[in-house]
């Protein structure tokens, strides 16, 4: 099984939906069964680490982002990978403006898995710290929820 998340740069949100993401599923047991990947839409940060302040409210719930890399989204991504959310509506017409026809990748919103169908996690780029904070707690709700989505494959897989 394949998670990619999605935001636009790539060093804020996603970065956080994929370290929170790895933790849940290493917890589960399922960090073994899941790839997981993060990009943004844009080609802005390609090759750098997370945004410092994204790194810092990661740390202080003992996330260690620092090892990441933004990447661009790549037309090859939406047959690698089972599910492609993404962090918000723009990121989401995006990924359906680029999607093949033929793919049939689950591409959605990432807070649905909150029990929030039409909800985004707010870009925190141009905000203060609070930001930050509210893309962890979103973020933290959603991954739980991704994590029993993806057990409920694996057992229909297996
Ligand atoms: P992200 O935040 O999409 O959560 O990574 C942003 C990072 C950079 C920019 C916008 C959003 N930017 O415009 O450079």
């Amino acid at each position: 099984m394949r998670v990619l998340f999605v935001c636009l740069g790539n060093i804020c949100r996603s970065p956080t939906a994929e370290g929170m993401f790895r933790r849940h599923l290493d917890e589960a047991g399922l960090a073994g069964r899941v790839e997981v990947d993060s990009c943004g839409i844009g080609p802005w940060h390609a090759g750098k680490a997370p945004d410092a302040r994204a790194q810092a409210a990661a740390a202080a719930r003992g996330l260690d982002l620092s090892g990441l890399r933004a990447r661009q989204l790549d037309d090859d991504d939406f047959g690698r990978f089972d599910y492609l959310l993404a962090m918000d509506h723009d990121n989401l017409a995006a990924l359906e403006a680029r999607r093949p026809a033929d793919s049939d990748a689950h591409v959605g919103l990432f807070l649905s898995f909150a029990g929030l169908p039409d909800r985004a996690v707010p870009d925190p780029y141009y905000g203060g710290d609070d930001g930050f904070e509210e893309v962890l707690d979103l973020v933290e709700a959603a991954s739980r929820g991704l994590v029993e989505d993806v057990r409920r494959r694996l057992e229909e897989g297996a």
